[in-house]
């Protein structure tokens, strides 16, 4: 059995990546895709995804990917079933608004441990499943490792700190990463988009916000769009999707640009 895995699928991009997925002809490590397994912690959502996908073989994982528990529901099924993965996407992610002094210890630790811990572990104990089977190999039909990045892993973000010191270790670690693979012949792609539309924002600010405002709603993308063009990147075997025009100049300014100016300029254009 060949199967993907999408961790946050119940909601926004993950969920944009499932409909990828299951309308997608591609082959990931040589074979097509029998089986889907989506994780996240709302089963309800994950129910809902395999009835509208019911041609589909869509496997609800109910995890908190915060808990040690979590993670080992998604080992055990490994070990279990045995899958050849052809397709891990490492969608499940948050981060909380706002000055770290006014953070909980709990929204630090959350933010930190799905972004960072649940995907680095998560994406080891897939790795001895991801093999390809069938015929001569080539990099389009490789096993793949999709992580979300995002534009925050470029600069520090005074008033979303954890977020995007989390998000710079995702774009560290994926890059790293598709360096050690190579030999193993699996590719590995990071994504790293600006606003997307999604409950993100509300679920940042606490309900506070739901609309990006000011300069992120100039380059607000829908997760359809993210996902469909994500995947297109990854199957072309790029290393490091940046998504956007604005995020494209705002990673290379902070190539070249010291990050105190960059952080000046950050501070007038998006007040925290
Ligand atoms: N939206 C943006 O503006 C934006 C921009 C750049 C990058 N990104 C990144 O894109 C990824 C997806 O975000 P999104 O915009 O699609 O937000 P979203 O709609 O809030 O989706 C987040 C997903 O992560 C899952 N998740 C959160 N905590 C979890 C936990 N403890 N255990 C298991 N699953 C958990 C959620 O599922 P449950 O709540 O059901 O568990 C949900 O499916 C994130 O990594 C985010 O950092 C987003």
């Amino acid at each position: 059995m060949s199967i993907a895995i999408i961790t946050g699928a119940s909601s926004g991009i993950g969920e944009a990546f499932l409909s990828e997925v299951v309308n997608s002809t591609g082959k990931f490590g040589g074979t097509n895709i029998d089986a889907i397994w989506i994780i996240a912690r709302r089963a309800d959502r994950l129910e809902a995804l395999k009835k509208k996908y019911s041609n589909s073989n869509i496997v609800p994982i109910e995890a908190d990917l915060t808990s040690e528990e979590g993670i080992s529901i998604i080992e055990h099924e490994l070990s279990n079933k045995k899958p050849t993965i052809g397709l891990l996407i490492n969608c499940a992610g948050l981060g909380k608004r706002g000055k770290v002094i006014d953070r909980s210890k709990d929204d630090l630790s959350s933010t930190l441990d799905v972004n960072c811990k649940s995907l680095s572990i998560l994406t080891r104990l897939c790795l001895p499943y991801m093999v390809c089977t069938g015929g001569a190999f080539s990099w389009k039909q490789a096993p793949r490792i999709i992580n979300l990045g995002s534009s925050a892993a470029f600069l520090p973000q005074p008033g979303f700190a954890c977020y995007a010191a989390s998000k710079a270790y995702v774009l560290s670690f994926s890059r790293a990463l598709s360096y050690e693979l190579h030999n193993l012949k699996i590719a590995v792609t990071v994504i790293c988009p600006g606003p997307v539309n999604t409950e993100f924002l509300s679920k940042a600010t606490d309900s506070k916000e739901s609309k990006f405002t000011g300069i992120r709603a100039m380059c607000v993308l829908s997760p359809e769009k993210l996902a469909k063009k994500g995947m297109k990147a990854a199957m072309r075997g790029r290393h490091l999707y940046v998504c956007g025009f604005m995020q494209k100049c705002l990673y290379l300014a902070s190539k070249i640009v010291p990050t105190s100016w960059i952080l000046s300029i950050e501070k007038i254009l998006m007040p925290s």
